[in-house]
């Protein structure tokens, strides 16, 4: 175990064995649709390699970058579009993929420029962690891996300054890693 983690909240093994399963609600949720999955990046780079090599159907892969933190471990409550290119899904059923509902700003953020400005044909939400909190705006995952505690985690997608996000499995940072 990487020696800034104080506990590993779930193994590599277990979070793929999650995403087998909402693969397969995927699948029967899709089926003879035009599925369009857009990942949020950075964080949800991981999974969209991971959950998406299960997914067997046709679909095309989209991503933007957003950043919504500057650096801490508490959102900064703004969510700037990195990119100015929006992704083609006109008609189409969409799929936001990210690595963690908080808050809920960024995924709130992003599905309504979306909905407003790409006109597709509906919009859900994947996220691989759900915190359970009170979410700062109305928005929802309809697929979720796991729920965890309002604690800081990393690896996985996940980062803290960029850094961890390669980490197989997801970990509570230690606080002496945080440097606020
Ligand atoms: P929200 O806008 O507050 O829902 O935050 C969503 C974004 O903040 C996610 O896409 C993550 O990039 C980041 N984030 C939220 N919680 C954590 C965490 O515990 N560890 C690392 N990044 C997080
Ligand atoms: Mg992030």
């Amino acid at each position: 175990m990487h020696n800034d983690i104080a506990s590993v909240l779930h193994h590599e093994t277990t979070i793929l064995s999650r995403l087998d399963a909402i693969a397969r609600d995927i699948m029967r949720d899709y089926d003879g649709k035009p599925l369009t999955v857009v990942a949020i990046l950075q964080g949800g780079l991981i999974l969209m390699a991971d959950l998406l090599r299960r997914v067997q159907l046709p679909l095309l892969i989209e991503t933007i970058t957003v950043s919504s933190y500057h650096g801490g471990t508490e959102s900064s409550g703004t969510v700037t579009f990195l990119q100015t290119r929006l992704p083609d899904i006109n008609g189409r059923h969409v799929i936001l993929l990210d690595d963690i509902l908080d808050s809920g700003r960024t995924l709130h953020a992003i599905r309504e420029k979306l909905t407003t400005e790409c006109r597709p044909a509906s919009i859900r939400i994947c996220v691989l962690l759900r915190k359970r909190k009170q979410r700062a705006c109305a928005v929802e995952a309809d697929y979720t891996g796991f729920d965890i505690d309002d604690e800081f985690v990393v690896g996985y997608g996940l980062d803290y300054q960029g850094r961890y996000r390669n980490l197989p499995y997801i970990g509570v940072l230690k606080p002496e890693a945080i440097h606020s």
